[in-house]
């Protein structure tokens, strides 16, 4: 249903200052509210969340550090529904948990054991808290909750079992686990980050940072003897690193052994050298029916993925994804679909086997920026002699160049970006816009990371929570126009829409888009256009910038591709010779072009966001506050660097918890008006 344009002044609110007070600031005239915080209940025989370290049962109970989210309208009869407003599931993304040495210390009673052997019964509650919840929400006179007994409510966890394969890869040898003899099956979701909303109507999660999840023996590299060596260094796993959490420590069984992913003397099949292979992939499924199989969808390729953006959907055209691939020098990606968008598939009968149809057969594309302010589409095929005569690694097959599709852009010398996070289509204009959101390694003197057209700012901040931040430490706001061709284009135009910036930094060098205290931020992450009011919504993950503030949220209404100019920017390296990066950036965004709308609780990020149809209800989510708090200091609350959501009255104990909000305005009026 199509929604009225706004007729009231978008960015009419007074912006929110920089602040470290442990709450959520929003402007004045709105209300933030907490519905839906870690622990909560999804079914109703589930006890309420204690909040002290004794709970148990999460596979039944919202996870931890709630992610991308995207709404799933109701109507009264519990029938989807794009125009509902007052009913509907938020699906969402528990990327982790808070955790220090091992021990995912604020879901144990004591803070947990920090040693290897972990007990099973931890490691058994933070396997659960990671992978997706699906939850009712309704608005009953002008209130939001969440509805702990919906029969709409449920999870996957890191150890479901009903997601399957498809794809290219689907049956590959590569995909050989002793799970799944015929590679067909992927045991768990894991480290789920962004997000998408297909124009089908289902739910895409991204796994992002999964390969530390597992460890691999320090023999392993001599036992493989193959160029599975190459790619599990590729992708992180070097051998001998330890796992994030320890869990293959907790036991024989298979749950736990799985997370242990040396070659063992057996056959493939026996053992779990291939499971990193079942991990990386954009996984979609049906928020509105618990009983349908969630797909990895191979064809998307195998990274660090974060949220799936799809352009404008055109009748008869092929759909495009946009990818981002969030590690430091890595990837943007497209997918172009093989079947061209059918207007019937907006509503279709079935949902899941809609997605087979347009996200299982289609073309893999690495973005490749140009010093002129243009850049190609580069195709990730076998076919193409620069992968398939890769000196870095053999090819077996287009599922091998999928698997792994970092190896074949490294072939094809694919644009090496400062940490690609979410992105999102302007619904103005369907440009594509993409976070990125700093890189430490972005270096002068760097031989394989020497700043460039697409990340051309580098510094060293004095300042920083932490250490002393360098490289792009603020990060920066790229967008993209395809060709003419639309979502099959291979060229395109791109500039920086924003550089991120403290607004005391040096024009020249720093604060590049003239940033004012109103609006000035570090470290964009989250990214995500209205469909309603058009407004770009920016969310940070900083630590950069928190010896200043929170990390907080903007509202954007961004231009277009063009609307700025070139910018000479010249370095000195340490041999004496100059470094010249011709780069191009948007017109500064004015007072009323961009600005500050949220500020979050202590040690969060913000992450994720949804709203309503109407846009007058917007869901987010804050992202693990007080993770500075140390294990030590699990038993006095006057310690946790954060007490939220309970400091804003929300539940039990005074533990800090990921959260869902709902900001609805006073007035009744839409979100960012
Ligand atoms: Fe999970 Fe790249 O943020
Ligand atoms: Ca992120
Ligand atoms: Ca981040
Ligand atoms: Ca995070």
């Amino acid at each position: 249903t199509p929604v009225p344009v706004p007729t009231e002044t978008l960015l009419g609110f007074a912006a929110v200052a920089k602040t470290m007070a442990d709450t959520v600031t929003v402007p004045a005239g709105y209300t933030a509210s907490v519905i839906y915080a870690l622990g909560d209940p999804l079914k109703a025989g589930t006890p309420a969340y204690k909040n002290d370290g004794t709970d148990t049962d999460f596979e039944n109970r919202a996870g931890d550090h709630h992610d991308g989210m995207e709404w799933f309208g109701l109507d009264a009869d519990g029938k989807p529904s794009t125009s509902t407003t007052t009913r509907g599931l938020l699906a969402m993304n528990h990327e982790a948990t808070t955790d220090e040495k091992l021990s995912s210390f604020f879901v144990h009673a004591n803070g947990g054991t920090s040693t290897l052997p972990r007990p099973a019964a931890e490691v058994d509650k933070e396997v659960a808290l990671h992978g997706i919840s699906v939850v009712e929400v309704k608005s009953t006179s002008g209130k939001w909750a969440s509805v702990p007994g919906s029969s709409f409510n449920f999870r996957l966890t890191a150890l479901s079992t009903n997601i399957q394969l498809n794809g290219p890869a689907r049956g590959n040898a590569l995909m050989v686990t002793k799970y799944s003899t015929d590679g067909t099956k992927a045991r768990g979701t894991l480290n789920n980050c962004g997000t998408g909303k297909t124009p089908w109507g289902t739910f895409l999660t991204g796994e992002e940072n999964w390969a530390g999840y597992f460890t691999r023996s320090a023999a392993d590299d001599t036992t493989r003897n193959d160029k599975s060596v190459v790619a599990l260094k590729r992708y992180g796993r070097n051998a001998a690193a330890a796992s994030r959490h320890g869990w293959e420590s907790a036991g024989t069984a298979d749950q736990y052994a799985r997370w242990e992913i040396s070659q063992g003397v057996g056959a493939a099949s026996a053992d779990y050298r291939n499971e990193l292979n079942t991990f990386g992939y954009i996984v979609e499924l049906d928020a509105y029916d618990k009983t349908k199989t969630a797909r990895k969808r191979t064809a998307l390729g195998r990274f660090a993925h974060e949220s799936a953006a799809f352009g404008k959907p055109v009748v008869g055209q092929p759909l495009a994804v946009y990818m981002g691939d969030d590690s430091r020098g890595e990837y943007i990606y497209k997918f172009v679909s093989a079947a061209s968008w059918a207007a019937a598939d907006a509503s279709p009968t079935d949902r899941v086997t809609t997605g087979d149809k347009y996200l299982d057969s289609g073309k893999l594309y690495v973005a490749k920026f140009n010093s002129d302010g243009m850049g190609q589409w580069v195709e990730l095929s076998i076919a193409n002699s620069a992968i398939a005569g890769y000196a870095g690694y053999t090819f077996a097959d287009q599922a091998d160049v999928l698997v792994n599709a970092r190896l074949a852009a490294d072939a094809v010398g694919a644009t090496k970006m400062d940490r690609p996070e979410w992105c999102s289509t302007n619904v103005v204009n369907g440009e594509i816009y993409f976070t990125l959101t700093n890189n430490s390694n972005r270096a002068v003197d760097s031989a394989s990371m020497p700043p460039d057209s697409a990340n051309p700012r580098v510094y060293t901040d004095i300042k920083g929570s932490s250490s002393t931040q360098k490289g792009n430490p603020n990060g920066h706001i790229l967008r993209v126009k395809e060709a003419s061709a639309g979502s099959t284009a291979t060229t395109f135009s791109w500039d920086v829409y924003v550089f991120g910036a403290e607004s005391s930094a040096a024009p020249g060098t720093v604060n590049l888009s003239s940033l004012t205290g109103e609006q000035d931020f570090s470290s964009p992450d989250g990214l995500v256009f209205s469909p309603s009011t058009g407004i770009m919504w920016i969310q940070t993950d900083d630590g950069a910038y928190t010896d200043v503030t929170n990390c907080m949220m903007l509202a954007a209404l961004p231009g277009q591709v063009g609307d700025g100019g070139k910018k000479a920017l010249s370095y000195t390296k340490t041999d004496g010779s100059a470094l010249n990066v011709d780069t191009y950036v948007g017109k500064a965004p004015g007072a009323d072009k961009l600005k500050r709308f949220l500020v979050g609780a202590k040690d969060c990020e913000i992450t994720g966001l949804c709203e309503t149809p109407d846009g007058k209800a917007m869901f987010i989510n804050i992202q693990h506050p007080g993770e500075g708090t140390k294990m030590a200091d699990i038993a006095d609350p006057a310690k946790y660097t954060s007490q939220w959501p309970s400091n804003a009255g929300y539940g039990a104990g005074k533990r800090p918890r990921s959260a869902t909000i709902v900001i609805t305005k006073n007035d009744g009026g839409r979100i960012g008006s």
